[in-house]
């Protein structure tokens, strides 16, 4: 073929990409005191009280209001962890995390992140998630969204930060769209453990918590099951390399990606106090701990459910 014709007819890239899997549902007839939270992002849900049960017609709202800014904001909510977990699981089951030594006592699905010590050893995962991820997209079914709730904060520091993943997929050109839309990626736990050496946690992962993790292979455009929408899955946190590609042949492409997903257009920066209450949605969001406060005189402590998800497509 002559290369004029080749320039004029560009060819196709092959997709290997399943059936869209899209449940929809009917939108609630409940109306939220819903304010958002940024341009990018995010909106908090003013006038509930989740020490209460919610209606089926609430958290329908809920969901619809999560599918909308993919992030929500309820403060003041002085939850114990059995209301923390009831509350949880109207959206879906929940995880265990493979970190089983930071599970609270009696409630396996509330994962600690706390810098706090209690004989020698801080009582929650401390220092960590100062990387660009979603949570648990290193396993098969990664997670659908995580609830954390504030319980001790400092007073400055210790942000997260919340990207936009739809977002920064639409910002795309068609070209890259299209390029992006046929990879799929590699992604491992292990690769984490290097953002993580500051302050408890700089062991190794185990066998028995590499066993549970192997390397997983996830599109690197993903459906939103809900919305229909499509968003970037890259995150540095866990990435290796494209599948079928060399690590050199994914560096650049894995480096233009990391690069473009942090636009500022794209971010919303979430500032803790005490008893907030922060559902996000995993498969639309990627985050990033600020680990900018001292960690031997600023307590932070949060508990985090993790609520399961659907394997990406
Ligand atoms: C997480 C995480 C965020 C934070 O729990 O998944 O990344 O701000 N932590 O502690
Ligand atoms: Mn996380």
């Amino acid at each position: 073929m002559a290369i004029s014709e080749a320039l004029e007819k560009p060819r196709k890239m092959p997709r290997t990409k399943a059936r869209p899997r899209i449940r929809k549902t009917r939108k609630s007839k409940v109306k939220l005191d819903i304010h958002p939270a940024s341009s990018a992002l995010g909106a908090e849900i003013l006038g509930i009280d989740l020490r209460e049960r919610q209606s089926p017609g609430t958290i329908a709202a809920m969901r619809d209001a999560l599918n909308e800014h993919s992030l929500l904001l309820f403060r003041d909510q002085d939850i114990s962890p059995d209301q923390h977990v009831a509350f949880s699981r109207r959206f879906g089951k929940l995880e265990h995390h493979v970190l089983a030594e930071y599970l609270l006592p009696d409630h396996p699905e509330i994962y600690v992140l706390s810098n706090i010590r209690k004989k020698g050893k801080t009582i929650g995962r401390a220092g960590v998630g100062e990387y660009w991820h979603s949570d648990l997209q290193y396993l098969a079914k990664p997670s659908l969204g995580s609830i954390m709730h504030a319980i001790e904060v400092p007073e400055v520091g210790g942000d997260t930060m919340f990207a936009n993943q739809v977002a920064a997929y639409d910002a795309l050109s068609d070209g890259m769209k299209e390029l992006l839309g046929g990879l799929r990626l590699v992604n491992h736990f292990a690769k984490a453990r290097h953002y993580s050496a500051q302050v408890g946690y700089a062991r190794p992962f185990s066998d028995e918590e590499l066993k549970k993790t192997p390397p997983v292979v996830h599109p690197v455009v993903r459906t939103h099951p809900e919305t229909g929408r499509k968003a970037l899955y890259v995150s540095p946190g866990f990435a290796l390399y494209f599948e079928g590609m060399t690590e050199a042949e994914s560096r650049p492409i894995l480096e233009f990606i990391y690069k473009h997903t942090i636009n500022p257009r794209f971010i919303y920066r979430h500032q803790w106090r005490p008893h907030d209450l922060v559902f996000w949605d995993n498969r639309s969001l990627m985050h990033y701990a600020v680990q900018d406060y001292d960690h031997a005189k600023d307590r932070r402590h949060m508990q985090r459910t993790t609520i399961s998800g659907d394997k990406p497509f």
